[in-house]
């Protein structure tokens, strides 16, 4: 991670509820190691209702206020998800859902993100990459450009929760790199 400068607070956003999740685990792995130049908190989606357009309503439900809350402040988010079926987890998109409202005005607008996705398989969720591109595109987030970072084979990759893909590792950092470079940025446009 190059010179902090400045810490940039990024949001970690697991797409799998799962209690050994290998998505989740790399956020961890990645706060650990992106730290102290980037603040990165992770958040799982345990407490995020089925969207329900009624349930839209305010005063917002408390889970979804709170991470709508976390999105707002903070300064990027990082989104950490498995593939299933093709696309991305149900529990991430129906998340999405509830950020994506009030339409055009959503927590996501303008929000840099950058996006990982991992998988048993060697394709590493790259389809749910796309599909999760789309949906941030509906929402107006700001993507961060780069290679795809996509970790085929993560379970090979874990050995006790310690990272033993060091090369990839470096590679996921680079991304986050970028992220924050992003943040930066546009700080330095605003001043
Ligand atoms: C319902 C379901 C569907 C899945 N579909 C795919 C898939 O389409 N492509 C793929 O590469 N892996 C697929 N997988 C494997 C998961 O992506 C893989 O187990 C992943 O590591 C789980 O993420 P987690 O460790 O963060 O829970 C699927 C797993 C489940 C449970």
């Amino acid at each position: 991670m190059s010179e902090a400068g400045e810490t940039v607070r990024i949001v970690g956003i697991s797409g799998s509820l799962r209690r050994v999740s290998f998505s989740t685990a790399l956020l961890k792995v990645l706060a650990e190691r992106a730290a102290p130049a980037i603040d990165l908190e992770v958040v799982t989606l345990e407490d995020i209702p089925f969207y329900n357009e009624d349930l839209d309503i305010d005063p917002a439900i408390p889970a979804v206020a709170a991470l709508k809350r976390k999105v707002t402040e903070s300064d990027g988010v990082l989104i950490s998800t498995p593939e299933y079926n093709h696309g991305i987890p149900g529990v991430l998109k129906n998340t999405l859902d509830w950020l994506s409202r009030p339409v055009f005005e959503s927590c996501f607008k303008g929000k840099p993100v950058s996006i990982i996705s991992s998988s048993k398989a060697f394709t590493g969720g790259v389809r749910a990459q796309y599909q999760l591109r789309e949906t941030l595109i509906s929402m107006h987030a700001h993507l961060v450009m780069g290679p795809e970072v996509v970790v085929g084979g993560v379970y090979r990759h874990f050995s006790d929760e310690i990272y033993t893909d060091e090369a990839g590792l470096l590679f996921m950092l680079k991304s986050l790199e970028r992220l924050r470079e992003t943040v930066v940025g546009r700080r330095v446009m605003v001043v």
